[in-house]
């Protein structure tokens, strides 16, 4: 089957931060960091791995810190040079997207994830796009990230895939939940969609399959978004706009491979930490991972 080619991202990025303050009282949460990076930095690199070209903030007040961080920092660098720290910057130069790569729009008011991702409607245009959610990340072996994952599921299938993994039923209150047809459950595997439901509680949810934070869309979903009404968490929800598309072109979940971390929460940022620096270390400092390790072991558990 042909499909077109996934070239643009949504990277919703508006969000307070709430479950992080004090830390993100000036600070947009997608600048804390794992190891040496800050999360918005992974998630602009894996959408570039994947081959996506262009990269599409959905910001707010007080975050253009974001668009800043993908620009360059003249006093920085020149001091960098004057000392002769060619490898840190050599990194701050590999980093940086290329002219034009990274935008950026505003959504004005807090209304929830279908409206962040609808307020992008007219940079994406009428082709099929990505969506990432910084605070989720994934560890993957390199060059395999989730979204190259997705995008290459997507030129296989088309239509809709979403990035899905297994929770505790008593965590189904917390995610975006499948109602699964046809299944391959395998690593790897996809599965079929036949229904979506945002947050249900345990006992009402059709599975225990949650979408994480990594989409391929149609752009017909920017209509069913204008016209979305609000959903759990008195939100406009994507989920409820990507469940009117059931039924109208193909719609599956990929079983990616690797392991999510949810640095939305505190336990799930830390984790996070941890598991980058043993799997791999900092470019700064390669023993770091062994050191940790280390320090780890001989800690009073
Ligand atoms: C959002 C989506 C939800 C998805 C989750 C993944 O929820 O609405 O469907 O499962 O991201 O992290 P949020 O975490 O923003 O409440």
């Amino acid at each position: 089957m042909t499909t077109q080619r996934v070239r643009k991202a949504v990277l919703p990025v508006a969000g307070l931060g709430t479950r992080f303050l004090p830390a993100t009282k000036t600070m947009p949460k997608e600048m804390l960091t794992v190891v040496d990076k800050p999360l918005i930095q992974y998630a602009v690199e894996e959408a570039f791995e994947a081959g996506i070209e262009e990269v599409i903030f959905v910001t707010g007040r007080g975050k253009v810190v974001l668009e800043d961080h993908f620009d360059h920092a003249f006093e920085l660098e020149a001091t960098l040079e004057s000392r002769g720290k060619t490898d840190e910057l050599a990194r701050l130069r590999a980093a940086m997207p290329g002219a034009g790569q990274i935008s950026s729009v505003r959504q004005q008011a807090p209304l929830g994830l279908g409206h962040a991702v609808w307020c992008a409607r007219e940079l994406i245009g009428n082709e099929p796009f990505a969506v990432m959610l910084p605070d989720d990340l994934v560890l993957t072996p390199p060059g395999q990230g989730v979204m190259k994952q997705l995008v290459d599921a997507h030129a296989d299938v088309g239509g809709n895939v979403v990035a899905v993994m297994d929770v505790p039923r008593a965590d189904t209150n917390k995610y975006g939940i499948l109602d699964v047809g046809a299944d391959d459950a395998r690593p790897g595997g996809l599965a079929e969609v036949k229904g979506l439901v945002e947050k249900p509680a345990p006992e009402d949810a059709p599975s225990t399959l949650s979408i994480i934070g990594r989409y391929v869309l149609e752009p017909e979903l920017f209509e069913l978004l204008e016209t979305q009404q609000k959903g759990a968490g008195n939100e406009i929800q994507l989920t409820d706009s990507m469940a009117r598309r059931i039924g109208q072109s193909p719609f599956h979940g990929l079983r990616y491979e690797g392991t999510r971390y949810d640095c939305g929460s505190k336990l799930g940022f830390l984790q996070a930490n941890v598991a980058y620096a043993l799997a791999r270390g900092a470019d700064n400092d390669p023993d770091l991972g062994a050191n940790l390790a280390a320090w780890l072991k001989q800690l009073p558990l």
